[in-house]
């Protein structure tokens, strides 16, 4: 923690949670924009994929945190340079996944070291006929002195109206029939990664049956908001890990969930969680009211 003793004094006097540092550094605009495109850059295939083979990418700080609507919250690099550029790459897993080409800033403001932007994005879906869609995508970022991420806050925008529509697409005349496959196509691809990454000690299921048994029969498909709970759609968020980390990511799609698929959190908890503590989100040295109006 890198609070000053004066700015301890001024948040504790305006009642403001006094766990984290405001602007540590003071970027340009132009250089607030520029990092942004610089992540966006490096985000589009194929460049995702140099990123992602850096393993620990240094585009974040070491202690980065990171959260996404509709999953779960990231901390560390490594986990980050998985889920933020790995599993945007081209996988042979039939996944909800897709993968992005380009991209357009469309809104952005910055002061400090915050940017606040909007980003449509150019998706191509594999497993869903390859349908090609723009995904917007709400960012707060956060850099450090050495113009690292230090913290994401990420938004899908109609993240629900999307999803629902890739699926659909499979089949617009017949719901039922869209919902059933992509439910096999989505359980089958997650069984056979598992029976060919996750063996010994990793080993989630006794066979590939009863892999697909627990998939299709015991947890629900999932809505557009349980990508981080006990859903058949988080896990096959997962199953892309799985190839580069078995010993990490094996565990998600199993039974449990591994700490990334379950109904653990509450929406209460969701919405009141206190998450970030490298920085504040607000860029100068404002009281919580500054003005009475
Ligand atoms: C990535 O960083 C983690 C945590 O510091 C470390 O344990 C791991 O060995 C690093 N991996 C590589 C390939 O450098
Ligand atoms: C999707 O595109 C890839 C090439 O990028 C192609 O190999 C594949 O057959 C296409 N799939 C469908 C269903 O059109
Ligand atoms: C819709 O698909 C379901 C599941 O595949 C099937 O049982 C049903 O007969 C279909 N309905 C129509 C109207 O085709
Ligand atoms: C950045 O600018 C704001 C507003 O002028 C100021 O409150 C803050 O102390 C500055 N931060 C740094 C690290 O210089």
């Amino acid at each position: 923690m890198r609070v000053s003793l004066l700015q301890l004094a001024v948040v504790a006097a305006a009642g403001v949670a006094a766990d984290f540092t405001y602007a540590t550094h003071n970027f340009t605009y132009e250089k607030l924009w520029d990092l942004q495109n610089h992540f966006y850059q490096r985000f589009v295939y194929p460049n995702n994929i140099a990123e992602a083979a850096n393993i620990n990418s240094t585009i974040f700080s070491e202690d980065v945190e990171g959260r996404v609507s509709d999953t779960r919250n990231f901390v560390g690099r490594e986990l980050n340079t998985e889920y933020i550029f790995g599993l945007f790459t081209p996988t042979d897993a039939k996944s909800v996944i897709g993968r992005p080409l380009s991209y357009d800033i469309i809104q952005f403001a910055a002061n400090g070291n915050i940017a606040s932007a909007t980003t449509s994005v150019q998706f191509i879906f594999p497993t869903f006929k390859n349908a090609s869609f723009p995904v917007v995508i709400d960012t707060w970022l956060t850099w450090n002195d050495a113009e690292q991420i230090t913290q994401y806050d990420v938004t899908f925008r109609w993240f629900g109206y999307l999803l629902q529509t890739l699926v659909l697409g499979l089949d617009p005349t017949n719901s039922t029939n869209a919902v059933a496959q992509v439910t096999e196509t989505l359980a089958t691809s997650i069984c056979s990664t598992h029976d060919t990454y996750c063996t010994g000690s990793n080993q989630q299921y006794a066979s590939n049956a009863e892999c697909l048994n627990f998939l299709t029969t015991k947890i629900r498909l999932g809505q557009s908001f349980e990508l981080g709970m006990d859903t058949l759609f988080c896990r096959s968020v997962h199953e892309i890990m799985i190839k580069p980390r078995p010993d990490v990511h094996c565990p998600h799609i199993g039974v449990s969930g591994g700490g990334m698929c379950d109904d653990t959190i509450s929406y209460r908890t969701k919405a009141t969680e206190n998450f970030f503590t490298n920085n504040a989100w607000v860029a100068g040295n404002l009281p919580k009211l500054n003005k009475d109006f």
